[in-house]
């Protein structure tokens, strides 16, 4: 490894992308390959749904590379990026990646959530299911039945991406993903007690969240539980 290399990711969010993408093959395995563990393919939809609670509060808390107030941009930042030439090298996300960024957590956090509407007629409804009126629960499951397409297809234009930078003007950035380290960045992220201390209360309190969305709130909610999973 080359010397002068400083950390900008961290652990957590370099597990929090690796995870994200072992999910998320997963859940097109489970759906549309083999089609015969619907419960499986709700708890990793749950687990999702729980990276991304994780991957906000981490935006708020986390260390500064990944915190939304360090890499999101304003509209005027975005647009001057993407006029400039030859474009500037970030540390964290450039602005168009963290615009990215943002859609894939809103893309992902939709997809879990309407997940929890769908039935697969047979022995499976998810908790949410029969809460709302039929044409609403409809377009719900169409929802979910068709935006994986507009997934795969910000998945596709952000691994070009990746590609391209590395191909011209960030060599390092893939391995980034994996060992955390970028050359010459002013930051050098340590994993101190805080750090990890910090993201285990973001692990509680994400966990906690669906836990409750999965086991209560259908409760609280009047719905007769077709096929709830007891934790
Ligand atoms: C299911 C597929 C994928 C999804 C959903 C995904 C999602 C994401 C997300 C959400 C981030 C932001 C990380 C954060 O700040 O927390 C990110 C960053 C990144 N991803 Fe992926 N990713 C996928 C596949 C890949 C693949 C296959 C590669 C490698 C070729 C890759 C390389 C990267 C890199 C290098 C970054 C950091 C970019 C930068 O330095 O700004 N991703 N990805
Ligand atoms: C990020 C999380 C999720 C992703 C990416 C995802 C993706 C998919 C995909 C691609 C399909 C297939 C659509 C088709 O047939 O064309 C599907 C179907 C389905 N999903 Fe998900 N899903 C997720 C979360 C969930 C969750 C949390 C639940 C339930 C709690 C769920 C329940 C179902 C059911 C019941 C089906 C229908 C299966 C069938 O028709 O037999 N999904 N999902």
């Amino acid at each position: 490894m080359a010397t002068n290399q400083f950390r900008v990711w961290d652990i957590y969010t370099r597990l929090f992308h690796w995870l994200l993408v072992i999910g998320i093959g997963y859940q097109y395995y489970s759906a549309k390959i083999s089609n015969t563990s619907i419960d499986n393919h709700a708890l990793v939809g749950y687990g999702l749904l729980g990276l991304i609670i994780w991957r906000v509060l981490w935006g708020f808390v986390g260390p500064n590379p990944v915190r939304f107030s360090h890499f999101v941009p304003s509209p005027k930042n975005l647009f001057r990026y993407v006029r400039t030439q030859p474009k500037p090298i970030y540390a964290s996300h450039n602005p168009l990646g963290a615009f990215a960024v943002l859609l894939f957590l809103l893309m992902i956090a939709l997809q879990s959530i309407s997940g929890l509407f769908m039935t697969d007629d047979i022995l499976f409804s998810g908790v949410l299911y029969g809460w709302l009126d039929d044409s609403i629960n409809n377009a719900i499951q169409w929802f979910h039945n068709n935006s994986f397409n507009g997934l795969i297809a910000l998945i596709t234009i952000h691994v070009i991406a990746v590609i391209v930078h590395a191909k011209t003007s960030e060599p390092y950035i893939i391995k980034a993903m994996f060992h955390g380290k970028k050359p010459q960045h002013n930051y050098a992220v340590s994993h101190t007690l805080k750090l990890h201390l910090t993201c285990a209360l973001c692990i509680v309190i994400s966990a906690l969240k669906v836990y409750l969305l999965v086991n209560h709130i259908p409760d609280w909610l009047g719905i007769e539980p077709e096929d709830l999973f007891d934790f």
